[in-house]
């Protein structure tokens, strides 16, 4: 069976944009490929850090909402990636492979350091977030990565580190493929990236009368102030959530938008109504998941990756003719 790796930081509760960026995919993944699921705690740590006592508390309510969303550790390998230390020493090594200028011209570490005002205080740490990244791919071997769009740049990296290794010490590491979703970026609900920084995210268990709230504050088109006044649906966020969770009335409402056949308000109405509907399976089975033992299916969950990086990180101290005792 081929392989599938992923993960996310634990930041707290899931969003929309984490749902249909990627997490539908790591779902539907589940019958076809071993997958491995990652709560990256330390890649939470390179902007976290001075909240790093908060992680214990995050890791749990993450992998409740990936159990919510239908990510089965019955089927799939869920794991938080401090279990693994074999990760780090891979990490290690690979950081010897990658120049300090190609981790600068990073644009998800760019954009990350832009929105947290972190200029003038970059850690080591930080700039090597990618080659963590590459390394938590790479140990488990997988031939494809679901990911979110702005992850792209970051996947890039591990493929030539993949590269790298493989031309120098000889054939080891896949090259693994980026998976994108339909969606791939769903705006927040001020029109920039949806982000728990930004304070623009609906998240996925919320309260109907909060997801309605935040859908009739959303940016729309500037120019559309009256019913009748034509309107553009592709800058527009509504439109953006509607197409996302009404695919085949997608088409009918453009028409009518641009008609100037509908007015915003009775718009956001809809799309808030058919948000609320759509969730209502995510709020329930929440509240159903209240008491399951997340140690315990983390715990199972370690020792499976950390067998299988284990084999890894033992053909990889062989192959570049690292030290052995035995
Ligand atoms: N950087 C990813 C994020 O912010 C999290 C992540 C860590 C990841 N390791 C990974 C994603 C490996 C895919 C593969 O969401
Ligand atoms: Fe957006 Fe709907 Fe208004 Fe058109 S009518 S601009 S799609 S909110």
């Amino acid at each position: 069976m081929e392989r599938v790796l992923s993960g996310l930081r634990p930041t707290g509760r899931i969003h929309i944009g984490n749902y249909f960026g990627a997490l539908v995919n790591w779902v539907r993944f589940q019958d076809e490929y071993k997958c491995f699921y990652e709560v990256a705690d330390w890649h939470a740590l390179t902007t976290m850090y001075p909240e790093s006592k908060k992680f214990r508390g995050l890791i749990r309510e993450t992998v409740l909402d990936w159990l919510t969303v239908g990510i089965d550790p019955e089927k799939s390998v869920l794991f938080v990636q401090s279990d693994v230390k074999e990760h780090a020493e891979l990490h290690l090594l690979f950081s010897m492979l990658v120049t300090i200028p190609r981790l600068q011209r990073n644009p998800t570490i760019k954009e990350v350091v832009k929105d947290l005002h972190m200029e003038d205080k970059i850690s080591y740490g930080l700039l090597g977030y990618p080659v963590l990244q590459a390394s938590d791919v790479l140990i488990y071997r997988p031939q494809k990565v679901p990911i979110g769009e702005d992850q792209l740049p970051h996947l890039e990296l591990t493929r030539e580190i993949a590269r790298r290794f493989n031309h120098l010490y000889g054939e080891t590491f896949p090259e693994p493929e980026p998976i994108l979703t339909k969606t791939k970026r769903i705006p927040g609900i001020d029109g920039r990236k949806m982000s728990k920084s930004y304070g623009n995210a609906i998240y996925i268990t919320e309260p109907p009368e909060e997801v309605e709230k935040k859908i009739m504050q959303a940016f729309t088109d500037p120019e559309k102030i009256k019913k009748d006044d034509p309107g553009h649906p592709e800058g527009c966020v509504v439109f953006a959530y509607r197409s996302t969770i009404d695919e085949d009335g997608t088409k009918e409402l453009e028409k009518k938008c641009r008609a100037g056949e509908i007015g915003c308000v009775q718009c956001k109405r809809e799309t808030a109504k058919m948000m609320n509907e759509f969730l209502d399976k995510f709020r329930k089975r929440r509240e159903e998941l209240k008491s399951v033992d997340v140690n315990s299916i983390l715990k199972e969950g370690a020792e499976k990756a950390r067998e299988f990086a284990r084999e890894t990180m033992q053909i990889v101290r062989e192959r570049m003719g690292m030290w052995s005792r035995d």
